[in-house]
């Protein structure tokens, strides 16, 4: 079976600091893949260059099999066909919920207003936000920002979802209400791949983790596997400082 998204041998360095190192990593359609590994391993990098945010050096970014890394692939429409969400969710502060979120399709899709906003509705209700879509994000908590974050990303029907901490920046006591958004998109078999500091979830929501180290996955399992027993001598270490710093 062909993966939904694969990266073979990637590299990509910015000036001399070589941040990914020869990234391969398979995630097949309707897998939830968790990136996990130190802060500054590439984690990232690895979303933005598969968003085609940033360019590879080097290897290949395969969507559906084929190559979207290459030269002369538009990447407009590569793009249309992947969401992205960041820890800070970049809502334009003077734009309703509902302008935000159908601004994307309206102007670089030409979708027409009552069809965006129809299908923005409908996203904002399956995720609670119905009675949100006037409101202001500065008159919103962080977990619904964020959530209107996902429902923005989800206006272009995308067939993969990266996450990158979407939850780092915010309240322990709003994580939840974000971990079960993307529960809830798993479990609808939406194809994830998430960057992401919360051990737990990942065990609970991954089908597979993989464990970054210097630019390369040095290790990838189901995550019963991957956190009960770590092959590699770093992804022991890494996962003992975790669990001492009460994250696992
Ligand atoms: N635009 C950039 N210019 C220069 N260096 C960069 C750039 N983006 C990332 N880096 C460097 O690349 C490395 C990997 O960064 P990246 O943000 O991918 O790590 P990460 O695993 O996401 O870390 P964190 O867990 O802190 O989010 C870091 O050393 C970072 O400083
Ligand atoms: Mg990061």
């Amino acid at each position: 079976m062909t993966a939904k998204l694969e990266l073979i041998n990637v590299h990509k360095s910015f000036g001399t600091t070589h941040v990914l190192n020869g990234i391969d990593l398979a995630v097949d359609e309707h897998e939830v893949v968790c990136l996990i590994g130190p802060s500054g391993c590439g984690k990232s990098t690895i979303l933005r260059c598969v968003d085609l945010l940033d360019t590879i050096d080097e290897g290949h970014i395969l969507l559906d099999g084929y190559d979207v890394s290459a030269k002369g692939v538009n990447p407009d429409e590569v793009r249309r066909r992947m969401g992205i969400v960041f820890q800070s969710y970049n809502l334009f502060p003077h734009l309703s919920v509902l302008d935000n979120v159908t601004l994307g399709p309206r102007r670089a899709h030409g979708v027409d207003k009552d069809a965006a906003e129809a299908h923005a509705m409908t996203l904002l209700d399956r995720f609670g936000l119905a009675d949100k879509a006037e409101d202001y994000p500065n008159r919103m908590s962080g977990g619904q920002n964020q959530r209107a974050a996902v429902v923005r990303a989800l206006m272009s029907d995308p067939e993969v979802l990266l996450l990158d901490e979407v939850t780092s920046a915010l309240d322990p006591e709003l994580v939840g209400e974000v971990l079960s958004v993307i529960r809830e998109l798993a479990g609808a078999g939406m194809t994830m791949v998430l960057a992401t500091h919360e051990m737990g979830f990942a065990r609970d929501v991954a089908n597979k983790v993989a464990f970054l180290h210097e630019g390369r996955v040095l290790e990838v399992a189901p995550p019963a596997e991957l956190f009960a027993n770590p092959q590699a001598e770093r992804t022991q270490q890494f996962l003992q400082r975790v669990t001492e710093a009460g994250r696992l």
